[in-house]
């Protein structure tokens, strides 16, 4: 969805913008650029490919000046060119802008333009920011920007320069996430924490219809007609560490690792004595959450997946009736909710537009919304009633893994809580739950500890064309995930199916190339049924990969291969079991040689509907 940082204070500017970009570039990888100012003179930089590859090129780090932005790009307008990649300048080449968003009426606004003599070089909708900014300059770089923007409709997060006022760098968002950086004598914007974090750790989220204006040791807040706002700064508590990958290849990996630590830290003071601590981050009544009937579940992506394995945990545990809803589907219908409904958002970026957009549906009608974000102070958090944060830190890596985990056991506990106080299971049984809870993290580093499987089956299987995972019940989402991991990553088709339903169609593809991964683990609604399901594939010459219950001898005189995971709660399996599914997508990757960090096409936080 592209991103965006800049720079102004004493350094130079140029390394400071490629190694935020570096960070940033789960948001787009197709091109990116650079600019700075340098002896009153802007300088721009750009070109296509991911930023590695392009600084074997290009010199980005040499640009003089300390002042500057840059931006990685994931095409929306325009195909993948230098000419479209940005920063994007004037005609006079003295404003140099980068944008993240979609400007709706670009093309209306570049005939107008275009009629007022102004010259394009790209065929992007975000050139036209730069003319009509230059079309509004007097001399105020701040004022021309503002009109401009008046004129635009559409989502932004921009950056701005200008070479006639080299000591002032311009901010401005509507939709798209943008932050500023405050450091000590030097200043920042950036898309996203994690560019910045390195420099400092205090932010300032901006909202819809604000600009900022930065000097190296100052800022200024405004809305879009020019009156000042003060705002909160937000200290961030996540350690830069985490930010970097620590001697693992990927950032995929390394937090796959990381997850028995973000389960760790989601619990951290949420459990007392054998009691879920919640009541206060849900910041609802007694009342409130008493005459919940019925909860839906809005999300995106891996976040969907997760919102599955909450249905099966608040159906089966809290007996409240659960709707689970694509958040890009549910705001164009008419969805029925009211005051009893609660509805539960889960983002990990917590900027995702459709979910944002079916929270302020919910809103509209009057139900509350609670979320479930990784990011504090994102969008989607700040527009929920409520938030209850996984605390996974920041996950770079483009498929989501670690963050899903930590969704899950966040579900557990919400699950845990309204089970109590809908009295759907007594104090004991919720003791009893929490514990297999707490062992979940040790359980965790077991698995991930013991991986040459995983390995193995990568090395033989990676240049299958297809795969199909089958599971059911709670870990049916878990085979939607598993399948969702090894396409994004390894660009195999991968599908995901309940295990029975694999009969109604699916089946039509087995034969003797085809792996299909079963999560099978132990329970006693539908292993024996499972083991079935494996039969038939069997009997069919397919491959079979078998993610079981420890001990369990029975699945591997039938199955190919046999990943063990540790005993726990059927319910809680779904945790332990999506990890294996995680190393295979990541495995599989990079035996393809394949970047599984930036994986094609795709996009960490998708900011535009
Ligand atoms: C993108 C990412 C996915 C993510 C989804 C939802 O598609 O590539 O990994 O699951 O967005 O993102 P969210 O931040 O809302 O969880």
């Amino acid at each position: 969805m592209c991103g965006i940082i800049g720079y102004i204070g004493n350094s130079k500017a140029a390394p400071i913008l490629i190694e935020g970009l570096k960070r940033l570039e789960y948001r787009g990888y197709d091109s990116a650029g650079i600019s700075t100012i340098d002896k009153n003179n802007i300088i721009v930089e750009k070109d296509i490919g991911k930023i590695n590859e392009i600084e074997n090129k290009i010199n980005f780090s040499g640009l003089d000046g300390n002042i500057g932005i840059s931006h990685c790009r994931w095409a929306t307008h325009g195909s993948v060119t230098k000419e479209n990649a940005h920063p994007h300048l004037d005609c006079s080449g003295n404003i140099s802008i980068v944008h993240n968003g979609i400007i709706e009426n670009f093309s209306e606004l570049k005939q107008k333009l275009i009629k007022n003599g102004h010259k394009f070089s790209s065929s992007t909708d975000t050139e036209v920011i730069a003319h009509l900014i230059e079309d509004n300059y007097n001399g105020d770089i701040e004022k021309a920007t503002r009109n401009a923007l008046k004129q635009i409709e559409g989502s932004y997060a921009l950056g701005v320069i200008c070479s006639k006022e080299p000591d002032k760098l311009i901010a401005a968002r509507n939709e798209s996430p943008l932050i500023l950086g405050l450091g000590k004598d030097e200043n920042f914007i950036a898309s996203d924490v994690p560019a910045i974090l390195k420099y400092t750790n205090k932010v300032i989220y901006l909202e819809n219809n604000e600009m900022a204006v930065l000097t190296k040791n100052n800022y200024l807040i405004k809305d879009i007609n020019g009156n000042k706002i003060n705002k909160k700064i937000v200290e961030i508590d996540w350690d830069s560490e985490l930010a970097e990958k620590s001697g693992y290849e990927h950032f995929m990996l390394k937090e796959i690792h990381e997850q028995p630590r973000a389960i760790t830290e989601t619990l951290n003071g949420r459990i007392e004595n054998g009691n879920i601590n919640i009541k206060e981050e849900l910041n609802l009544s007694n009342e409130e959450l008493q005459k919940i009937s019925r909860i839906v579940i809005v999300a995106c992506g891996t976040s969907w997946h997760a919102a599955l394995v909450g249905e099966f945990m608040l159906e089966e545990l809290a007996k409240i009736p659960v709707e689970i809803e694509y958040a890009s589907e549910f705001r164009y219908r008419n969805p029925v909710i009211n005051e009893n409904t609660l509805v539960i958002a889960i983002s990990q970026s917590g900027e995702t537009a459709d979910t944002l957009s079916a929270i302020r549906e919910a809103k509209k009608r009057n139900t509350k919304v609670v979320s479930i974000v990784n990011v504090k102070g994102s969008s989607i958090s700040r527009e929920s009633d409520s938030v209850l944060y996984t605390y996974a830190g920041p996950e770079i890596g483009v498929a989501s893994t670690k963050a899903f985990t930590a969704q899950l056991v966040v579900l557990y506990l919400f699950t845990l809580f309204m089970s109590g106080l809908k009295k759907s299971l007594d104090d004991e049984k919720i003791k009893e739950l929490l514990e297999k809870l707490r062992k979940l993290p040790l359980q965790m580093e077991t698995l991930l500890n013991d991986n040459k499987e995983i390995k193995r089956i990568s090395d033989i299987y990676k240049d299958k064309h297809n795969a199909l995972f089958l599971g059911r019940g709670v870990n049916f989402p878990i085979a939607l995930e598993g399948a969702l991991k090894l396409k994004e990553v390894s660009y195999i088709h991968a599908e995901g199916y309940p295990a029975a339903e694999m009969k109604h169609g699916p089946i039509a593809l087995i034969d003797k190339n085809m792996p299909v991964v079963f999560i099978a683990t132990k329970d006693i609604y539908t292993y024996k049924k499972v083991l079935g399901n494996i039969q038939e594939i069997k009997a069919r010459d397919g491959i079979v990969i078998a993610i079981a219950t420890e001990g369990d001898e029975e699945i591997k005189k039938i199955a190919d291969y046999v990943i063990e995971i540790p005993k726990t709660l059927y319910i809680l399996s779904s945790i332990l079991a999506v990890i294996p599914l995680q190393l295979l997508a990541y495995y599989v990757a990079t035996d393809r040689n394949l970047d599984p960090d930036k994986p094609r096409n795709l996009s960490k936080s998708v900011t535009v509907e």
